[in-house]
């Protein structure tokens, strides 16, 4: 194994209220995870310390080998972690707009490769024939495919995705969890919150429980 992330004492506090006492949490390398647990118990709470949104304390925090902080969050992870919402929001604009929004940001490529990476990732979400809609007037499920390809299309090395298809059914739902063993097989660690049992059995996935703050690796 290849750990990708690895964190010890990880603790959250919103207030008096302990939210997140973790002792260890480990990601490998282009390795699927699932994330359940009760309403409330601070799922994504984590996905969130995790994308640099909300701040906690760590004892100790490698990541792809390197001993970083959470705090301030730094550019390594803003540039290898990204956080897809539950609701993802669309930008004004078109789908093909939305999704080489972060590119533009981060500048990266020759406008030409940009262009490349955001028909390969229209192509893999199939919303190819979306490409100049107004992002803001598709479905729920159009939506959530033009957000993980918006969030595909920057390579990231941890994908974190907050439930994914919960506002999803039928062949919206089905298109979603088809794209989600990709993300692995092009080398992205995922760590997905869902209660989707369809999600949670596709093959090779590994599962995380937060229960009362503490994280438990579940082996079945
Ligand atoms: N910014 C905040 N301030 C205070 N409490 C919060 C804040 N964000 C989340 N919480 C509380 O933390 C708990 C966990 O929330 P959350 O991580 O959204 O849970 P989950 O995603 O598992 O349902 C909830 O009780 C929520 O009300
Ligand atoms: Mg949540």
């Amino acid at each position: 194994m290849n750990p990708l992330l690895q964190i010890t004492g990880l603790r959250k506090s919103f207030g008096a209220r302990e939210l997140l006492n973790i002792d260890e949490l480990t990601i490998q390398a282009a390795q699927a995870y699932v994330l359940t647990g009760m309403n409330g118990s601070g799922k994504s709470t984590l996905l969130r310390i995790l994308a640099g949104l909300e701040q906690a304390h760590t004892r100790q925090l490698m990541f792809a080998g390197e001993v970083c902080k959470l705090i301030p969050y730094p550019r390594q992870l803003r540039e290898a972690i990204v956080y897809v919402h539950q609701h993802p929001v669309m930008f004004s604009g078109t789908v093909a707009d939305n999704i080489a929004y972060g590119l533009r940001l981060r500048k990266s490529g020759q406008l030409r490769e940009q262009i490349e990476l955001v028909a390969q990732a229209m192509q893999w979400a199939g919303v190819t024939h979306l490409q100049q809609h107004a992002a803001r007037t598709l479905s729920g499920g159009e939506k959530q495919r033009v957000a993980l390809a918006r969030a595909k299309v920057l390579q990231p090395r941890l994908l974190l995705l907050d439930e994914p298809t919960s506002n999803l059914d039928g062949e919206a739902r089905e298109q979603v969890i088809a794209l989600i063993p990709s993300l692995t097989q092009a080398g992205s660690s995922v760590i997905m919150v869902c209660h989707d049992r369809e999600l949670i059995a596709l093959p090779d996935m590994h599962r995380l429980k937060l229960r009362d703050g503490k994280l438990e690796v579940r082996t079945t």
